[in-house]
């Protein structure tokens, strides 16, 4: 989708729809006030029948007097006092589904004042970015299908408009990693394998000079000594790979960003093999691996200053002759012998193994981002993703940028009193540890290989895709960790 920013004349603008906001007891924004009054009143006499007294919804105008705009959607926005950006985005959501309805595919959006900055520009960009996206790969949309916006204009007052064109820019870079990362989720774990988010991975370094791709095959695991990751692809037809992307922006002194993310294609769970009910949604299990995809894309097409990594191990998780067994014991990369008690906690198996990988790569820090635990759906629902981490300053960090991108997180405790759960007769350690705080035990499990380094980890079972009549990827934790690596190249933005 085209984004760009305006300025001028709001009621002389060529364009389908016109969208303006306005607040609760007809109290007109900014720029709907100016054009009211180049156009004397128009747009007050509008809302004198009421419709949007409600405060919320739209009302839809077509030929308004003095209005070059064939139309001018107004956009209800509630109590002005109460108007932040998370509501702005919402209103605006609802607003462009209606235009969808209408068939207009352009548009002129005025934001309101006090909403006009750097971050609220790039969340109403991205929003509007986001709702231009359809997945096609198995189902052609209806002829009645909504229309999808292929242009949005954003018309920002003349001081805003530098900090404006940054937000757009990001915007759209994050909005094409989003919709990779949700069109990657939503993908069918028949078509979407291991090999094909390595040809995915390698397709990306070819379009991209700055992004350099590496696979590493089962054989290649082997030699290294990945048993845990190896274990649970050996129960499948499709071989494991370990994807690793590497974007160079910064110069050669600069420690990576190394992000690592679940790329388990399809998760039946293994021997102890998960209830059919909803099972299909477990080809979303890897998600943590989609949004990698999709951090690395926006960070080169906003061709941030800093040195990224993606690794992505990628494999499937079936019952068969040859798969893991409760109480099997693996042996991983980093040496730790595993007792697999439950084969469905394969996510830590992959992900152990990975994250004694990126050792070698001397991380600045470390991010892992899992589908990892029903259990943390349980404990937090599915509107943050659970952050864990022992190190305060950047989980205020990462907390920042969910805060920002309106994707948040909520930090959950991490601390060495849950390790106990995890121990076994068997090994050096359990894969779970019992029916109490199973996201916590996920993550301290990962904790045992992750002493190397400053380190994260987004538990986002909950997060990652909508379930229900609107099943589909959400492409979180992707703005997140864009604003968290904007942040850290230390970009302008004007924020
Ligand atoms: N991929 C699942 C976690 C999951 C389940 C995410 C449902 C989203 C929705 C993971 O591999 C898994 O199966 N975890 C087990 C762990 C348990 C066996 C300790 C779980 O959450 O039940
Ligand atoms: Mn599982
Ligand atoms: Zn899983």
């Amino acid at each position: 989708m085209e984004l760009n920013i305006v300025g001028g004349d709001l009621a002389k603008a060529k364009t389908p729809c016109l969208i303006l906001g306005v607040f609760d007891k007809r109290k007109l924004s900014k720029p709907a006030e100016a054009v009211d009054k180049t156009t004397d009143g128009a747009i007050s006499a509008l809302l004198k029948k009421g419709d949007l007294d409600g405060g919320k919804g739209w009302l839809l105008a077509y030929d308004l007097a003095g209005v070059t705009a064939e139309r001018v959607l107004l956009v209800g926005l509630g109590k002005r006092k109460e108007c932040d950006r998370p509501k702005l985005a919402k209103a605006l959501g609802s607003a462009l589904a209606r235009l969808g309805e209408t068939r207009v595919d352009r548009a002129l959006l005025a934001l309101p004042e006090g909403l006009d900055d750097y971050v609220s520009v790039r969340a109403a960009a991205l929003k509007a970015a986001q709702a231009a996206y359809r997945y096609e790969a198995t189902k052609k949309p209806k002829e009645d299908a909504a229309v999808l916006l292929a242009a949005l204009d954003i018309w920002v007052e003349k001081p805003a408009r530098a900090a404006a064109e940054r937000a757009v820019a990001h915007a759209s870079a994050i909005a094409q990693g989003v919709a990779l990362a949700r069109e990657l989720g939503n993908l069918p774990g028949n078509l979407c394998t291991p090999t094909y988010l390595a040809e995915r991975a390698i397709a990306l370094a070819e379009e991209f000079p700055a992004l350099t791709t590496e696979v590493l095959d089962e054989p290649a695991m082997e030699e290294l000594g990945m048993g845990a990751l190896l274990s649970v692809s050996r129960g499948s037809r499709q071989p494991a790979k370990l994807i690793v992307m590497s974007y160079k922006g910064g110069d050669d002194q600069t420690k990576p960003v190394v992000l690592v993310g679940k790329g388990l294609t399809f998760d039946a769970g293994g021997i102890s093999i998960k209830p059919a009910a909803d099972m299909d949604e477990m080809k979303y299990d890897m998600a943590g691996g989609a949004s990698v995809f999709g951090a690395m894309l926006a960070t080169v097409r906003m061709g941030l200053p800093i040195n990224l990594i993606g690794v992505v191990p990628a494999s499937e998780n079936l019952p068969d002759g040859d798969a893991n067994k409760p109480g099997d014991v693996v042996t991983s990369l980093s040496g730790q012998t595993i007792e697999v008690l439950n084969t469905d906690a394969e996510g830590r198996l992959i992900l152990c193994d990975a994250l004694t990988y990126v050792e070698r790569f001397e991380p600045a820090l470390v991010l892992d981002m899992a589908t990892l635990t029903g259990a943390c759906i349980v404990a937090l629902g599915r509107h943050p993703s659970g952050l864990f981490t022992n190190d305060d300053k950047l989980a205020a960090e990462i907390t920042d940028a969910g805060d920002a991108a309106d994707d948040r997180v909520w930090r959950l405790p991490l601390w060495e009193d849950y390790q106990q759960q995890l121990d076994s007769n068997f090994a050096d350690i359990a894969n779970i540890g019992g029916r109490d705080a199973g996201a916590v035990t996920a993550a301290c499990f990962l904790a045992r290989f992750t002493k190397a380094y400053r380190w994260a980890h987004l538990d986002i079972a909950g997060t990652a895709w909508v379930t229900g009549k609107e099943k589909g990827a959400t492409g979180r934790p992707v703005p997140l960790l864009s604003d968290f690596l904007i942040r850290r190249s230390g970009v302008e933005t004007g924020r």
